[in-house]
């Protein structure tokens, strides 16, 4: 299906701080991937060099044709002890984002995306109520800062990903949520109480999702508080759940757990961003594995494209606000593989259109191959291959091919 987006329709690809600056040692994560026996296959370390290389990557976007660059500010660096806001850390996001207007870029703003301050993290993290004040300081003082050049801030990156992993962990051990042991004896060896060690990923989603959710909406009132005329929402990973005979009553639980409750708290918001890589299929005792034969992803889901339509739909239905794709891709080597995946995305994006849905925009994960988390840098999500010896750049065939769908504003039969 080919056909044409609407006008000011944004395209653009996306980052997070800690996946591609390097360095960020002031963050919760980095003890954890440092430590003996790490629940990370590897440190980030100097990731993709994106702290100092950030004006050739944003260059290269716009040479291949994108409009916009979604990434993140790291809180870590920008607060890196409660009492000291670092105006360095700010001044150099400041440059960020000038870059950005300088190549013609919409900057498009994460304040969180899953690594926190050591120091929040070792006084209680999410799981304690004065996260809330905590994050909306901060997201005050950012927004106070920065807020007169971005064009769309996010709070809070895949809110309700730990209520996923926290589902997906009970029913697998058949008991209730309990944290990792390798990250509570980090916070042992840092002489934090692993009881009153939350970090984003690894907590305990039935105590960390209402602060969250409390969170993004304080944080809402005081980055508008601050002038700033950004539209402003959350991400979500939206999850498409996929009823097999039995699950069905399961399958709506975990709808209302993992996406409903957050989507209706969204509700008035400028937009929602809409995070879809597969689907998922829920028997009556939980996920099941992936057909025997499907295509599988470098990440181990299921090459499903179509789950962007879905999750588009239903978020747009739940929230009743405008949406933004702030999240899709896949993991893979084969890069003709990423332009067919992406490709059907698309179509879903134009059926969603077509029926009258407000998208207003795609931005594909992601612009760098980066560090995937627990995964390390072995799953290859970018559009553009990064030698981390050399730090060179080269973009793939996907990423001139989406940058031409970009320029054209139009997927066109064999674009
Ligand atoms: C996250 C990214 C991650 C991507 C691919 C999303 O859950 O926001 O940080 O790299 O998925 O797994």
């Amino acid at each position: 299906m080919a056909g044409q987006f609407p006008s000011g329709f944004i395209w653009g690809t996306a980052t997070a701080a800690h996946q591609v600056e390097g360095g960020n040692v002031g963050c919760d994560f980095w003890p954890l991937e440092m430590a003996d026996n790490s629940i990370f296959a590897e440190p980030s370390g100097d990731a993709c060099d994106h702290y100092h290389l950030y004006e050739r990557d944003i260059a290269l976007l716009k040479q291949l044709g994108f409009g916009a660059y979604r990434f993140s500010i790291e809180w870590a660096r920008i607060q890196p002890e409660e009492k000291f806001f670092s105006q360095g850390a700010l001044d150099h996001y400041r440059r960020v984002l000038g870059s950005c207007l300088e190549h013609g870029i919409v900057p498009i703003v994460t304040f969180h995306h899953f690594t926190s301050p050591l120091w929040f993290t070792r006084d209680g993290g999410w799981a304690e109520a004065s996260s809330v004040d905590r994050f909306a300081r901060y997201c005050e003082r950012s927004a106070r800062a920065l807020g007169d050049l971005i064009a769309y801030i996010c709070t809070i990156n895949e809110a309700n990903l730990p209520m996923m992993i926290t589902r997906y962990s009970e029913l697998a051990r058949g008991k209730p949520f309990a944290m990792s042991r390798r990250v509570g004896e980090v916070a042992k060896s840092l002489g934090a109480d692993p009881a009153r060690f939350a970090p984003f990923l690894f907590s305990d989603a039935n105590k960390t999702s209402p602060n969250f959710i409390a969170a993004h909406r304080k944080a809402v009132d005081a980055i508008k508080g601050t002038g700033a005329k950004a539209p402003v929402g959350i991400t979500l990973a939206t999850q498409d759940l996929h009823a097999e005979s039995g699950g069905e009553a399961l399958t709506a639980k975990l709808d209302r757990d993992i996406n409903g409750q957050f989507l209706e708290a969204m509700r008035g918001d400028d937009f929602v961003g809409v995070q879809t890589y597969s689907r998922t299929r829920i028997g009556a005792h939980g996920p099941l594995p992936v057909p025997p034969d499907a295509e599988v992803t470098q990440m181990g889901y299921e090459f499903y494209p179509e789950g962007l339509e879905a999750t588009i739909r239903n978020a747009a239905k739940v929230s009743g606000c405008p949406i933004i794709v702030t999240e899709n891709g896949i993991g893979t080597e084969d890069d003709t593989r990423r332009i067919a995946y992406t490709e059907r995305a698309l179509q879903g994006v134009l059926r969603c259109l077509a029926d009258g849905i407000d998208v207003r925009g795609y931005i594909h994960w992601s612009m760098l191959d980066n560090y995937e988390w627990t995964q390390g840098y072995r799953p290859k999500f970018g559009l553009i291959a990064v030698d981390r010896a050399t730090q060179t750049r080269t973009p793939k065939p996907s990423a001139h091919w989406l940058g031409t769908v970009a320029k054209r504003n139009a997927l066109t039969a064999g674009a």
